[in-house]
């Protein structure tokens, strides 16, 4: 969708007042206390305002949030911050924050589709409340960005972190792969910034520094079963259509091969896509701008803006959130190794998992308007939103949005995480509005984008919940409302 300059001025006017409460509060010598969302977003999001704090000489700590619930609120409350930041959540929970914190000074940098009004004492920078789509035109950590770019304007070099986190938002999931709206400014002032390269190529992972399998067996958007994580396979392929893996003695990278070598493989990737029974043409999100920031080393998870994106997701994932945020900051060496280990860890359980739920038809079960993966008692909580994204990148063309669920270790819920398509948002699914009325139904919490949405309900609620998701999407395509 595109922004108007009015509507990117109207952003700016919030986050600048954001951001004289910030120095308000600095110079008081206040302790700043900052939540944010354990996703890649909300770990660039984070490190960006801690970044910009840090800069400006505050006092703060950092939270990195599993996600907001009435304990995680009482718990913030408890905090008795002079102020308190949420970036990339607080906006789905206005009306717990809201009794907790009315008196208190709070700042919410957000994208989520605010639930309530904002008591007057908050500080909301959200582009909903100005008509800018929070699910596409800008993530979190773009909000973040904006706030910290009116803190100072030395924080342009931060730009580059609200684009990874924008990429993990999926922000760039259209047809061109391709980031707009207000993210469209973002990654101009990355760009001007120095620190940010934009050229339209193929994106496999380590398409510069990578044998080419190895690039083909790390892309898992979209999905490709029997490639995806696997990198045996994914040289076996290569071979089988005459594309040499290796020149001399040297493996070759994906920017060695000829333009013919690339068309080859794409329409290869296209062919198995159709024999595993999937739509060919999601190979056209192979196909996009990548974005490359230069003063990060070649060899580095950090080089590539989407590579970067999931290396924060998989220290989220990993309880590791606090290794993601540090190198969001600047710390690399020893924070990078280990970084780079916990990534090994993740797309290792990942695949584990995604081998689970495709090697079974059954486990992907198909009810009248969804699919619904029962992840419980095999699917681990914690990487239940990266396996249901990534089988979702697959699953556009099955024209029904996917409901995974796992149990939460030590309490009797379960997790939800929900995923749609484009050609449904269209047709009028809102997984975010029905995440939130089917899990307040059965007493639990939902909420998200339209395209991407959670919930947390009790275990002995599940079945009911997800026969209300159903038919709920059903009205919702249907061009009915939900709750009637
Ligand atoms: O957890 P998952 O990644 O599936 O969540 C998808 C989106 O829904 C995220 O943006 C998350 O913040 C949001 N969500 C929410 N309320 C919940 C669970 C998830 O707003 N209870
Ligand atoms: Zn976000």
């Amino acid at each position: 969708m595109s922004v108007s300059n009015q509507q990117i001025a109207d952003l700016t006017k919030d986050a600048t007042e954001a951001a004289n409460l910030i120095l308000e509060h600095i110079e008081n010598g206040d302790v700043i206390h900052v939540s944010s969302h354990v996703d890649a977003d909300g770990i660039s999001a984070g490190g960006i305002m801690g970044k910009a704090l840090l800069r400006a000489g505050a006092m703060f700590r950092l939270r990195l949030e599993r996600w907001m619930d009435e304990k995680v609120a009482d718990r913030i409350a408890e905090e008795n911050a002079a102020l308190t930041i949420f970036t990339d959540m607080g906006s789905g929970y206005l009306d717990l924050l809201g009794e907790r914190l009315a008196k208190k000074d709070v700042i919410i940098l957000d994208h989520h589709q605010p639930v309530a009004e904002a008591p007057s004492s908050f500080v909301q920078v959200n582009p909903h409340t100005h008509g800018i789509d929070g699910t596409r035109d800008i993530s979190g950590s773009g909000v973040a960005y904006f706030a910290a770019k009116a803190l100072d304007k030395k924080n342009i070099d931060l730009a580059c972190l609200a684009v990874v986190g924008a990429l993990g938002d999926l922000q760039d999931k259209n047809k061109e792969r391709k980031l707009g709206g207000v993210n469209k400014v973002i990654v101009q002032d990355a760009v001007k910034s120095g620190f940010l390269e934009v050229e339209t190529d193929l994106m496999f992972f380590g398409r510069e520094t990578r044998p080419i399998h190895q690039a083909l067996a790390r892309t898992t958007n979209p999905f490709i079963p029997e490639i995806s994580g696997e990198e045996d396979k994914s040289l076996a392929f290569l071979v089988n259509l005459g594309i040499k893996p290796k020149r001399n003695d040297t493996w070759r990278a994906l920017r060695d091969l000829s333009s013919d070598e690339k068309k080859t493989l794409l329409s290869a990737i296209a062919d198995h896509l159709v024999s595993k029974g999937l739509g060919g043409d999601i190979v056209s999100d192979l196909v996009g701008d990548v974005y490359t920031l230069t003063t990060e080393e070649p060899w580095t998870p950090l080089r590539d803006a989407r590579e970067f994106s999931v290396l924060l997701n998989a220290t989220g994932r990993m309880d590791k959130a606090g290794l993601g945020a540090a190198i969001c900051m600047g710390d690399r060496k020893k924070c990078l190794e280990q970084a780079t280990q916990v990534i090994q860890d993740y797309r290792g359980t990942i695949t584990r998992y995604l081998r689970w739920v495709t090697e079974k038809p059954e486990r992907l079960e198909e009810m009248e308007s969804i699919y619904v993966v029962r992840g419980d008692g095999f699917i681990d909580e914690k990487v239940l939103s990266p396996v249901c994204t990534i089988l979702s990148t697959t699953l556009t063309q099955l024209g029904k949005p996917i409901i995974a669920y796992a149990t939460i270790s030590g309490e009797d819920q379960v997790k939800i995480s929900s995923r749609g398509s484009e050609p449904l948002i269209q047709k009028g699914l809102n997984l975010g509005d029905i995440m939130q009325f089917a899990a307040e139904k059965y007493s639990g919490r939902g909420g998200g984008h339209d395209v991407a949405a959670g919930a947390q309900v009790p275990i002995k609620n599940v079945e009911a919940f997800l026969k209300l998701v159903n038919d709920s999407v059903k009205k919702q395509l249907a061009g009915e409302q939900i709750g009637n």
